[in-house]
This record gives C-alpha cells, sequence and structure tokens, in this order.
C-alpha cells in the first residue's frame, strides 16, 4: 500500500482565519498529511500555510502528503497530492480523475464513503487506469467499520478515518466515555491520544481535526505508547454502529453510500 504518513490534520470547520496558523504549527510539529477539501472553503488558506513552510525550509513539497476533495464541477489545479471524488457519479468521474494523474497534476487517487460494493465496482471498472489508494470514511470506537475496513484491506486499499475524535459534540462525547476515559488514565494519556492511537494500531490512517496548538500537539504525540489487546478489544466492544456524518440532504441519490450495512 502507499506510505501515507498515518497521522493527518483535518481542516474541515477550521476557518479561512485560522487555519493556515494551524497548518504552519502542524508542519512545525511533524504533520506531513493535510486533508482538505473544495467544501471547506479554506484550501487556499491551507496552501498559504504549506507555502509559508516550504519558503523558510522547513519542508519540502515533495515531502508533504495533501488530499483535496474536489466539488462537482472543480479541478484542484493547485494540489499536487491526491484526490478524492465525491461518490455522485463516481465512475465518470474516476476517468477524469484519472486524467489528472496522467497530466502529472496529482499523484495518487482515493475514494471518500465508498461502501464496500461501491468499491468493487471500481476495483472492476473495465479499463481502470489507476487504483484508489485509499478509502477514506468516518471512523471512531462508536463506528468501527470492521467488515468495511477488512474489506479494504484484502483488496489493498488503506482506510483513512475521518471523525476520530467524534466531531465538535453532536450529543456524543467519545471523550465523555468511561472506558476511554479508563483507558486514558491508566496509560497517562488524553482521550484523543487513545482514539487516535486506536485507529493507528488497527492499521488505519487518521486525520483528527484541530485550530488549537496544544491539541495539534497532543494528537500527533501517539507513538510512545502501545494499547493492549484488551484495551483494543474493549474499545473495539463499544461500537454502536453510529455514524455522525449522514450528509441527509444526499439520501435520495442513486449513490448514497449508507443503505447497505458496509
Ligand atoms: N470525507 C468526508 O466526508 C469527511 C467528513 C468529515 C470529516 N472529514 C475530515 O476528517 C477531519 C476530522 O474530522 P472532524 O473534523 O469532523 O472531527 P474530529 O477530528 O473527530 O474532531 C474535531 C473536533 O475535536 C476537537 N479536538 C481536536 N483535538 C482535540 C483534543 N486533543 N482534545 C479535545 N478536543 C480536540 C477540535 O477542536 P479545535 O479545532 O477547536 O481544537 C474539533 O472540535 C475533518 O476535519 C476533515 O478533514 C472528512
Amino acid at each position: 500500500m502507499e506510505n501515507i504518513p498515518v497521522v493527518g490534520l483535518g481542516t474541515w470547520k477550521a476557518s479561512p482565519g485560522e487555519v493556515a496558523d494551524a497548518v504552519k504549527v502542524a508542519i512545525n510539529l511533524g504533520y506531513r498529511h493535510f486533508d482538505c477539501a473544495y467544501l471547506y472553503h479554506n484550501e487556499s488558506e491551507v496552501g498559504m500555510g504549506i507555502n509559508a513552510k516550504i519558503q523558510e525550509g522547513v519542508v519540502k513539497r515533495e515531502d508533504l502528503f495533501v488530499v483535496s476533495k474536489p466539488g462537482e464541477k472543480d479541478v484542484p489545479l493547485d494540489f499536487n497530492g491526491m484526490v478524492i471524488p465525491s461518490n455522485t457519479s463516481f465512475l465518470d468521474t474516476w476517468e477524469a480523475m484519472e486524467e489528472l494523474v496522467i497530466e502529472g497534476l496529482v499523484k495518487h487517487l482515493g475514494v471518500s464513503n465508498f461502501n464496500h460494493e461501491q468499491l468493487e465496482k471500481l476495483l472492476n471498472k473495465p479499463g481502470l487506469r489507476y487504483k484508489p489508494i485509499t478509502n477514506q470514511i468516518e471512523c471512531h470506537p462508536y463506528l468501527t467499520q470492521k467488515n468495511l475496513i477488512d474489506f479494504c484491506h484484502r483488496r489493498n486499499v488503506s482506510v483513512t478515518a475521518y471523525r476520530p475524535l467524534g466531531g465538535s459534540r453532536q450529543g456524543v462525547d467519545l471523550m465523555d466515555d468511561l472506558v476511554v476515559q479508563k483507558i486514558a488514565k491508566k496509560h497517562r494519556k488524553s482521550c484523543a491520544q487513545i482514539l487516535i492511537r486506536f485507529q493507528i494500531q488497527r492499521n488505519v490512517i487518521v486525520i483528527p481535526k484541530s485550530v488549537t496548538p496544544s491539541r495539534i500537539r497532543e494528537n500527533i504525540q501517539v507513538f510512545d505508547f502501545k494499547l493492549t489487546e484488551k484495551d483494543m478489544e474493549e474499545l473495539l466492544s463499544l461500537n454502536k454502529n453510529l455514524r455522525l456524518a449522514t450528509f441527509p440532504s444526499t439520501e435520495n441519490h442513486k449513490d448514497y453510500p449508507f443503505h447497505i450495512k458496509y
């Protein structure tokens, strides 16, 4: 599988006024993976943060893995990392994406919110020139995604966990969970660090979002401890198939991915 930096910085809801500084802080702390999207309306500010650090000589562009998700009609020509199509009319979109690789404008292709049938269809597409290197999906202990992760890994497609901390608290706070708190206390780590480490130990890439420097730091300090098998089992047993990102306005679309189990 492609070598994607295992912890990346999410940028959804990072306002244009704060995200460039967050990206600079993150690069200083060792982040090399940034998750963006046209729809987050902050891509140019993310780019400003990246460019500032390149100009300072802290990183080179080729050290960075920058992910973008184009809008329906948008093609992100200024990004030279990986692009992920939304899953509307994805087979047609895929050919347009492949052209970007051929033209040298992006290095890799990925998908997001694909269920296993959609991924299978894409992988079996006649004449497929580039396969997706990752499927970016919501994943955390309340939505462990075991079946889909197993399926992706069997097909040599990595998985990237979005909303790994449960997002910005929509009545569900993974960090209030007593099991997560107990494990955090035992390892003398924060709940966020446990939730991030949980993904890493499942061989899943993880993209927590923060614009707060202390949290950006905390979220990448996850390589100096290991969850035990029992910790992992306890975290996995929290699963309740609770999907936080349901995209209700697209529920009637023919490619809506969440009507089937996984
Ligand atoms: N492909 C898709 O459809 C899709 C959908 C959703 C998200 N995503 C991507 O995945 C990324 C992550 O998901 P998300 O932003 O929805 O949720 P998330 O990363 O699970 O949670 C972000 C929230 O947690 C807070 N936070 C971060 N670190 C923390 C810490 N150490 N302690 C306590 N709170 C902390 C952040 O606050 P502050 O920022 O205020 O610190 C923010 O409110 C997104 O930013 C986006 O890039 C993709």
